[in-house]
């Protein structure tokens, strides 16, 4: 879309542009800026390959934003800024599409391709067609109308002939043009299609952001998008990072009537688009002659479904040429012209036989649904987290119900939904328990919370789930021990709580089936060297709600010894690096807590070392910054940028806030990218800008 010519000069143009302040920009170079921006957003957004860091092209945008406020006749629709959230959508207005939406027929295997090939090929009386393949995008459609080469309004699928207007949140999704130069193509009005979608990564941080905030993960990145694509409030779509692609045009109308619109095939139909600005299928689609060609296209496609930033659940194929597309026209729900091959499901039914109920280490209640084991993405599932009482509810679900569950990618199994529609009266409704099921103490919800918790510290199960924790690779790393030996330990009667980890007879192990003298010296030893671990692992290995590793690790650098936590305030808590008030509150309980001060005193009576290592002070060029990764980095790994942060005096933080001073985007950088921007004493690098800077 941009020749190379044209490249360089918006970089040279681009870095003069950072030398300007609002009062001395010359209101002739105004549309100029918000062309170097919409480049600069179409080569994040849209190209995935970012020119300038995030930071300069803040600094333009700001600048574009301070001039039109003291030039407010100077704004046009179709400016940078105006995608800006503007508040509140009370209700969605219903909205006729141009061209009703209809869906695609599909296909699950070579025979029935080869069907479709054969018909068409007789109807068209050719003996061989050329077909276009792309991926079949997994979100939710729309459909966007362009009037005079302004975006007029975006329109979810609706019924299919009607929709939801959601023209304002259409106007948050970065990668899609509010203007594009159609007029020079003669089209006047045009009407596309696409779909939205969430990218993998973002998805997995916005589930993990929900977990955080007690909530249940979503089960797939589509029903996050058609979610998002739903909320009345702009400015909280704008942070969900949305992608559109659009990958099908179902009306023009021409400006000049008695000229034609130079495009003749799907594929160039899709490199108009791109051209254009559009992040259309261009560069995955795959045109070939001849179904044979398109089954092994397909085959080889399948094989990188894991590898790709979004989800797909198939290929969808077309005949290339237009012409040939109006001449076989539609049957009464589907285009004869074009078919979707779907992937093996990660969808699959089954049946919830049982909710059983664990009791995590910060004594957490998570109901468990035990249902008929099924295949799905090639594992089998018997368990199902349902995480709290209120998703119970939501999702209607009963003992005995068909469910809909799906596995999508590398995201833990859900339930999509119950299938009240199968139920015949047998099911049974899920009571949650008032009283833990492992030590009978009465459960308890703070308020404003989704979760139920036995707060008794000495609950069985909250003790045993601390116990695998303590030991575990992350925190005190006891090799050989492992969960399945806790529980055995634990069960023996060997174990009752952490310091008994130390105090253990070993040697009545040697009756134990699978406890030779060898692995006995093993496990002694790994205990052993246990108590050296650094006091950043002891911090993280008590389990101290909201404290990770990172945290831990912050934690552990401004300390001496473990108990110095014990002395501090809330408010001294909360000054340290890496602690809210939520962490703050959190570490201060715990250490207000009676049984938790005999237990740490026990072990350092047993010898675990409880005193930081003595540090020498590291002095570097990054001395007393902080660093946080988000997204995917190309050149480095994570743990290697860290390591090179710390060797040169700096310090990682594990979330964004004021106290953070570099935040280093990497691909598909998400929240923690958003969240910072709005911060503006936080610079934000990319990686190139962070390699420098260690230069
Ligand atoms: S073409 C007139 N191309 O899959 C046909 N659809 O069941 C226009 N979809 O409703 C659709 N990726 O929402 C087309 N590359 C793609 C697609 C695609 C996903 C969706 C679309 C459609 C459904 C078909």
């Amino acid at each position: 879309m941009y020749s190379k010519e044209q490249i360089k000069e918006i970089q040279d143009k681009s870095e003069s542009f950072l030398k300007y302040t609002p009062e001395n920009i010359d209101t002739n170079n105004i549309e100029s800026l918000r062309n170097i921006l919409r480049f600069h957003e179409h080569r994040y957004y849209v190209e995935n390959d970012p020119l300038i860091s995030d930071f300069e092209y803040d600094i333009l945008y700001k600048l574009l934003e301070k001039f039109e406020k003291s030039n407010p006749d100077k704004i046009t629709k179709d400016s940078p800024t105006q995608r800006v959230g503007a508040g509140l959508i009370k209700d969605f207005p219903k909205t006729n599409h141009l061209v009703p939406m209809l869906s695609l027929e599909n296909s699950y295997d070579d025979a029935d391709l080869m069907d479709w090939d054969r018909k068409a090929k007789e109807l068209s009386g050719l003996q061989e067609i050329e077909y276009s393949i792309e991926p079949k995008f997994d979100g939710a459609s729309i459909s966007l109308v362009y009037e005079n080469d302004f975006l007029v309004r975006g329109v979810t699928r609706g019924d299919g002939e009607v929709g939801d207007n959601i023209t304002q949140n259409i106007h948050q999704i970065k990668s899609i043009p509010l203007s594009a130069e159609f007029s020079k193509h003669n089209i006047q009005q045009i009407e596309i299609r696409g779909e939205i979608l969430i990218n993998k990564n973002n998805f997995k941080i916005y589930n993990e952001h929900l977990m955080e905030e007690g909530l249940p993960p979503l089960a797939n990145p589509r029903n996050a998008a058609a979610g998002s694509l739903r909320i009345k409030d702009s400015t909280i779509v704008s942070k969900r990072n949305l992608e559109g692609f659009l990958y099908h045009v179902s009306y023009i109308l021409k400006t000049d009537e008695n000229k034609s619109v130079d495009v003749h095939t799907h594929s160039s139909m899709l490199e108009l688009l791109w051209n254009l600005g559009f992040r259309s299928p261009k560069k995955e689609m795959k045109v070939v002659r001849g179904i044979e060609a398109v089954i092994h296209e397909i085959n080889e496609f399948e094989k990188q479904r894991d590898d790709l930033s979004y989800e797909i659940d198939g290929m969808v194929i077309k005949v290339n040429n237009l012409d040939l597309q109006d001449n076989l026209g539609m049957t009464s729900h589907h285009p004869r012209w074009a078919i979707a091959f779907k992937f093996k499901a990660r969808q699959a039914t089954s049946k919830l036989m049982a909710v059983e109920y664990q009791v995590g280490r910060t004594g957490a209640v998570t109901p468990v649904a035990k249902i008929k084991p099924v295949q799905v993405g090639g594992v089998t599932v018997s368990s199902i987290s349902i995480h709290n009482e209120d998703y119970i509810k939501e999702k209607d679900l009963r003992i005995g119900d068909g469910i809909l569950i799906e596995r999508s990618g590398d995201v833990i199994p859900q339930i999509v939904k119950s299938l009240p529609d199968l139920r015949d009266g047998s099911e049974v409704e899920i009571v949650f328990p008032k009283n833990c099921p492992a030590c009978n103490d009465l459960l308890y919800k703070p308020e404003g919370e989704a979760v139920w918790r036995c707060v008794n510290i000495n609950c069985a199960a909250q003790v045993l789930e601390r116990i695998i924790h303590f030991v575990s690779k992350d925190a005190m790393d006891i090799k050989s021990f492992g969960e399945a030996n806790v529980r055995k330990f634990v069960e023996m009667g060997l174990l009752k709580n952490i310091p008994d980890i130390y105090e253990m007879d070993l040697s009545s192990l040697k009756n134990i089936e699978g406890f030779g003298q060898k692995s006995i010296v093993n496990l002694q030893e790994a205990i052993e060297q246990s108590k050296q671990q650094p006091l950043h692992r002891l911090i993280y290995a008590l389990g101290i709600r909201y404290v990770g590793e990172t945290t831990a690790k912050a934690l552990a650098q401004k300390i001496k010894n473990i108990f110095e936590l014990e002395a501090m305030s809330l408010e001294q808590l909360q000054l340290l690096d890496d602690v809210g008030v939520k962490v703050a509150g959190s570490i201060f309980e715990f250490f207000k807590n009676e049984d938790n001060i005999l237990m740490l005193k026990k072990l350092q009576d047993l010898g675990i070392k409880i005193e930081a290592e003595v540090r020498e002070q590291v002095t570097g060029n990054l001395s007393d910054q902080t660093f946080l990764f988000t997204g995917t980095l190309s050149k480095l790994k994570r743990s290697e940028a860290e390591i090179q942060v710390e060797n040169l005096g700096g310090k990682i933080l594990s979330g964004v806030s004021s106290k953070l001073n570099y935040l280093i985007c990497g691909e598909d950088a998400g929240s923690k990218l958003e969240k910072a921007k709005k911060i503006p004493s936080i610079k934000i690098l990319t990686e190139e800008d962070f390699l420098n800077l260690l230069k």
